[in-house]
C-alpha cells in the first residue's frame, strides 16, 4: 500500500472502527494543550489552538495524541495537581471545546488519550476542601490520614529534591495526610469503595465525552500497607483490573496505559493476565538505550529485552526516549545510574531527583546522526514508540527554569515573535519563555522552517513513521536478536506473518563492519527500506557482510527475489 496522507487516513478510520488491537500500530505524540498554540493570545496554548494544529500532526504520521492533564488545577505540579475531575482548565478552553477537539482529531483518524491522575488530588480539590473539615465529614475518609508520620515508613519519597516525607502536618484536623508526590497532593484513600467507585465515574464521564483511553499517572501508589514499600500492592492491581473489566463492557477500543516507573518484575505485572493495562510505559528499557549508548554495546539492551518481553498477546509496550518529566534514573543499580549522570549530565542544572532535565536532542549533544539512531531505535524495537513534542524538530531545554519546566517551554512553530506559538503582543505574557539559546534558537528550530527543508530532522522523522507503518511486524512482529562477534551492532529480526524486517545499528561513533547469519534466509533479497535499494541476495554458504558507519542503522525487509525492485547498477 502507498502511503498519501489520503490512503492513510482512510486507513486509520478503517482501522478505527475494526480494530480493538490498534494500539500496537500506532505511533502517540506526547502534548500539553498549554504548550502547544495559543489561539487567544493570551500566552497559553488551548484548545482550539490545538484543533488548528491537527493537521500538523497528521502530516507527521502519528496515530494518537496522549494530552497531559487539562483538567482545572491551581498548578503546582503542571496539572497533576487535578481540583476537578469533570472539567477543562479555564486557561484551555471549555468542555465544548475539548468536544470539538475530539471531533476534529477523530475525523483526522487521530485518536487521543489523556493523563488521568487516580492517586491524588491537589489541596484545592473540593474533595479535600471537605476533609479537611474533620472526621465528621464523609470525605475525610476519602484520604489518609494518621497521628503518627512514622506509619509505612518503608515507603520511598519519590521528590527527593524537595520532600522529606510522605506525610504533611494539617493544622486544622490537627494529624498527618499522606503523599506520595508533592505535599500539596493528598494521596486518596482506595480503601474506601466510594473513591473506587467515583473515580470509575470519572473515567466514564471522559470515555463517554470520546476519549480513546487513559496514560494512567502514578499507577503503583494506590493504596497502601505497613511492612510494604506501599507499591504495586495486590489491591492497586485489583482495582485497574475492575477499571479494565468496566472498559471492556462499553468502551473496548479504549485503552488504558500504565506509567509505572518499576523494576521490570513489577513493571511487567501491570499487564496482568491480559486482564489489566493494554500497554505499559516501558520504563526499563528507556535508560538502558542511553546506557548501551554511551558504552557503544549492545548488551544492555539485549538483556533488558530478553528479560521482558514475554507479554500477553493482547497488550503491547509503549516505548520512549523522552517524556516531560526527567529522565528518570531510578530503576537502575547506583553504579548504572552514575555512569548516565556523568555521561548525560555533566552539569547540576542537568539533573533532578534521581534524574535528568534535559531533551532529546540536547542530551545527544545535538548530533543529528545520533538524534537519528535512537529515534529508529524507538520506532523499530517491539513496541508503540511515544514522541515527545518538539523532539521531533529537536526542540532544545532550558534547565534555568525550574523543577522540570526546562523541558515544557513552547512548541517552535515558526520563526515568528514568540516561535509562532502565540500571537500576545507582550512575551511576557507567556506562560514560559521559548527557547532562545543560539543552538536551538526557535528561528532555525521550527516546523515551517523544517518542512520546507527536504532533509530536516522533521521531514526525516515524517519518512520513517512512515516506513515503520509499511511494515506491521513493527508494531506486532516478533523480536530476535541476531549475535554478531561485535558488539558495538545491534541486530534484530522483526517477524509477523510473511514479513520480516531486519534492523541493524552501529551504535558506536566509529565505522565497523559485521557478518550476521542470515542463512535461513537463502536466496532471498534484503531490500533496504529508506530508498527501497535491493541488496546482494542471501547465499545459504556464507554469512552476510555488511559495514555501517559511525552511529548510522539500516532497515531491510526480507523478500523473495521478485518482489524486489531491480538492481540499481550493474
Ligand atoms: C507522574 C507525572 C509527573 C507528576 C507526578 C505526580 O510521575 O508524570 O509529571 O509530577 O506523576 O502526579
Amino acid at each position: 500500500m502507498i502511503y498519501t496522507p489520503e490512503s492513510f487516513i482512510l486507513f486509520s478510520m478503517e482501522k478505527q472502527s475494526l480494530d480493538t488491537l490498534w494500539f500496537k500500530d500506532a505511533v502517540f505524540y506526547e502534548l500539553h494543550v498549554r504548550t502547544f498554540k495559543d489561539s487567544t493570545e493570551d500566552g497559553m496554548g488551548d484548545f482550539p489552538g490545538l484543533i488548528s494544529k491537527l493537521d500538523y500532526l497528521a502530516r507527521l504520521g502519528i496515530d494518537c495524541i496522549w494530552l497531559l492533564p487539562f483538567f482545572p488545577s491551581p498548578l503546582r505540579d503542571d496539572g497533576y495537581d487535578v481540583s476537578d475531575f469533570y472539567n477543562v482548565h479555564p486557561d484551555l478552553g471549555t468542555l465544548e471545546d475539548f468536544k470539538m477537539f475530539i471531533k476534529e482529531a477523530h475525523k483526522r483518524g487521530l485518536r487521543v488519550i489523556a493523563d488521568m491522575v487516580f492517586n491524588h488530588v491537589s489541596v484545592e480539590h473540593n474533595w479535600f476542601q471537605e476533609a479537611r473539615q474533620g472526621p465528621s465529614n464523609p470525605k475525610y475518609n476519602w484520604f489518609v490520614w494518621s497521628q503518627s508520620s512514622k506509619k509505612y515508613s518503608n515507603a520511598r519519597i519519590i521528590f527527593s529534591d524537595i520532600e522529606t516525607s510522605n506525610w504533611a502536618w494539617d493544622p486544622e484536623v490537627k494529624a498527618y495526610y499522606w503523599h506520595r508526590f508533592y505535599n500539596h497532593q493528598p494521596d486518596l484513600n482506595y480503601e474506601n469503595p466510594e473513591v473506587r467507585e467515583e473515580m470509575k465515574k470519572v473515567v466514564r464521564f471522559w470515555l463517554d465525552l470520546g476519549l480513546d483511553g487513559f496514560r494512567c499517572d502514578a499507577v503503583p501508589y494506590l493504596f497502601e500497607k505497613e511492612g510494604t514499600k506501599c507499591e504495586n500492592l495486590p489491591e492497586t492491581h485489583g482495582f485497574f483490573k475492575e477499571v479494565r473489566a468496566m472498559m471492556e463492557q462499553g468502551y473496548r477500543d479504549r485503552i488504558l496505559l500504565a506509567e509505572a516507573n518499576q523494576w521490570p518484575t513489577d513493571t511487567i505485572e501491570y499487564f496482568g493476565d491480559g486482564d489489566e493495562f493494554h500497554m505499559v510505559f516501558n520504563f526499563p528499557l528507556m535508560p538502558r538505550i542511553f546506557m548501551s549508548l554511551a558504552r557503544a554495546n549492545r548488551q544492555a539492551i539485549v538483556d533488558i529485552i530478553q528479560q521482558i518481553s514475554n507479554i500477553p498477546k493482547n497488550c503491547q509496550w509503549a516505548t520512549f526516549l523522552r517524556n516531560h518529566d526527567e529522565l528518570t534514573l531510578e530503576m537502575v543499580t547506583t553504579e548504572e545510574r552514575e555512569f548516565i549522570l556523568t555521561e548525560y549530565a555533566k552539569h547540576q542544572k542537568m539533573r533532578i531527583n534521581l534524574g535528568i532535565r534535559r531533551r532529546l536532542a540536547p542530551l545527544l549533544d545535538n548530533d543529528r546522526l545520533t538524534m537519528e539512531l535512537l529515534t529508529a531505535l524507538l520506532l523499530s524495537l517491539p513496541g508503540s514508540p511515544t514522541i515527545y513534542y518538539g523532539d521531533e524538530l529537536g526542540m532544545g531545554d532550558n534547565t534555568y527554569l525550574g523543577d522540570r519546566n526546562g523541558v515544557r517551554t513552547p512548541m517552535q512553530w515558526s520563526p515568528d515573535a514568540n516561535a509562532g506559538f502565540s500571537e500576545a503582543v507582550d512575551p511576557e505574557y507567556l506562560y514560559m519563555p521559548p527557547v532562545v539559546n543560539p543552538s536551538y534558537h526557535y528561528e532555525s528550530i521550527n516546523v515551517r522552517t523544517q518542512e520546507k527543508m527536504p532533509y530536516s530532522f522533521l521531514n526525516w522523522n515524517k519518512k520513517t513513521i512512515a516506513i515503520r507503518k509499511k511494515s506491521q511486524a513493527f508494531g506486532r512482529g516478533g523480536f530476535r536478536v541476531l549475535g554478531s562477534e561485535n558488539e558495538k551492532i545491534l541486530a534484530f529480526l522483526r517477524e509477523y506473518k510473511d514479513e520480516r524486517v531486519l534492523c541493524i545499528f552501529n551504535l558506536s561513533r566509529q565505522p565497523t563492519f559485521f557478518h550476521l547469519d542470515l542463512s535461513e534466509f537463502a536466496n532471498l533479497i534484503p531490500v533496504e527500506m529508506a530508498n527501497d535499494t535491493r541488496f546482494p541476495r542471501i547465499k545459504a554458504e556464507r554469512p552476510y557482510f555488511f559495514t555501517l558507519t559511525g552511529h548510522r542503522f539500516m532497515w531491510f525487509k526480507i523478500v523473495e527475489p521478485h518482489l524486489a525492485p531491480p538492481k540499481s547498477f550493474e
